[in-house]
């Protein structure tokens, strides 16, 4: 039995997050073991009873439940982990909120930013620790990227652009609406592209190179209509398919970003280049370990892009893991906020995204929606700072 201080946690939704999530819990013990608290994956929630029960199973959950108001009304439960599509992130938030848990939401906040500020509030009035899964952050070559663009290695930045790349919706038979379908479905999601995978571009970009002021925007929905599988019926298409957008950041530099679903052969290419005055970084989730890094500072005669193996034990994160040289994945980045939520609680400080942050990034997703419908230059109102 293990001395340490326990978090209780209750995870709601036992789809694609719930198990990366569950790993997280599972792994953090084994691999940082130096901190104060463990996870204690206490309940499970999904609304089909043997299907909760075979997942409790699998990832060691201790009980069940089948309605998310009775796990919030537990007693030995901690910290709610939201794990279900956007358009339940704010009820099962304010009310865990509401009843003095901890918060682990998954991304986007919400659906809409109307939608996101009750649940700013809700966290801030209870003083309850609260984090948004943007998990990007924690890969190493992504939290190295931070680093050194803050010890101001790359000087002035002037250039930011991300690209987020699917095809899995080319198919005018892929359904929108219930299980697995809720992304297509703007009752469910809020927006298509923009809040799915821009989100997280625009998470990480105003992490590294901060608040984003104003944006122009372009959207398309290819397919205009879709069978629903709630309703049985052929019903119109109401996301984003694909959205390109250019906006200004607070420091004077320009951001290119699109994302679509209908890039035949790309799967999950999100890639960021930065470009400043003394040197430029670039970053491709498809070889996460690696960051292309080209200092101007070099001598001339071996100047060039580095290509950057993450893997040092003094480089973020992996002197929790292997040995130099040897990689690690896309579930590490959420050990890695298990681990920082573990830590953030040991020292008493935010763990960052909390809601507050993803707030701002719900700003710039609005702002992107906007700006695309009414074919003009939208103010984000972004106040980046991380506190
Ligand atoms: N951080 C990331 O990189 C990342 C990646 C994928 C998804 N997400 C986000 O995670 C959330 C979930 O996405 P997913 O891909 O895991 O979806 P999913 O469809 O795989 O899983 C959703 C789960 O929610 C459960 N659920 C739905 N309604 C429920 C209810 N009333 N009570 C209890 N459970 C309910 C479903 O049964 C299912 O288990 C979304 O907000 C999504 O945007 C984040």
């Amino acid at each position: 039995m293990s001395n340490k201080k326990q978090l209780r946690i209750g995870l709601v939704g036992t789809g694609f997050m719930g198990r990366t999530h569950s790993n997280g819990y599972n792994r953090v013990p084994n691999f940082f073991p130096d901190l104060e608290y463990t996870p204690v994956l206490k309940a499970v929630c999904s609304r089909n009873k043997e299907k909760v029960q075979a997942f409790a199973d699998q990832w060691g959950y201790e009980s069940i439940e089948t309605d998310w108001k009775k796990l919030i009304a537990r007693e030995d439960i901690d910290a709610v982990d939201i794990c279900t599509p956007n358009d339940m992130h704010a009820e099962i938030a304010i009310a865990a909120a509401n009843a003095g848990k901890m918060i682990l939401c998954e991304k986007p906040l919400a659906r809409t930013l109307a939608e996101a500020k009750p649940m700013v509030d809700a966290v801030e009035k209870a003083k309850v620790k609260n984090t948004v899964w943007y998990n990007y952050r924690r890969l190493p070559a992504v939290t190295l990227a931070k680093q050194i663009i803050d010890s101001g290695k790359l000087g002035k930045i002037f250039h930011y652009r991300a690209n987020f790349l699917q095809d899995w919706t080319i198919s005018a038979d892929v359904p929108q609406g219930g299980t697995a379908a809720w992304r297509l479905d703007a009752e469910a999601a809020g927006s298509g592209v923009t809040g799915d995978l821009l989100a997280h571009c625009i998470d990480t970009a105003m992490w590294l190179n901060g608040g984003i002021k104003d944006v122009s925007a372009v959207t398309e929905t290819f397919i205009k209509e879709r069978f629903h599988q709630l309703t049985g019926k052929v019903e119109k298409v109401g996301i984003d398919d694909a959205c390109i957008f250019h906006c200004h950041f607070e420091n004077g530099s320009l951001g290119l970003f699109e994302s679509t679903r209908y890039a035949r052969g790309h799967k999950a290419l999100y890639t960021f280049e930065i470009n400043g005055e003394k040197g430029s970084l670039r970053w491709d989730l498809h070889d996460l370990n690696r960051l292309e890094y080209f200092d101007h500072g070099d001598d001339g005669t071996v100047r060039g892009w580095r290509s950057i193996l993450v893997t040092d034990g003094d480089q973020p994160y992996m002197g929790n893991w292997w040995v130099p040289g040897l990689i690690i994945g896309y579930e590490h980045s959420f050990i890695h906020q298990v681990a920082d939520f573990l830590k953030s609680l040991q020292e008493g400080t935010e763990c960052h995204p909390n809601f507050r942050d993803a707030y701002e990034t719900q700003k710039v997703c609005e702002a992107v929606i906007a700006s695309a419908k009414s074919r003009s230059w939208q103010d984000t109102g972004v106040e980046w700072i991380e506190k």
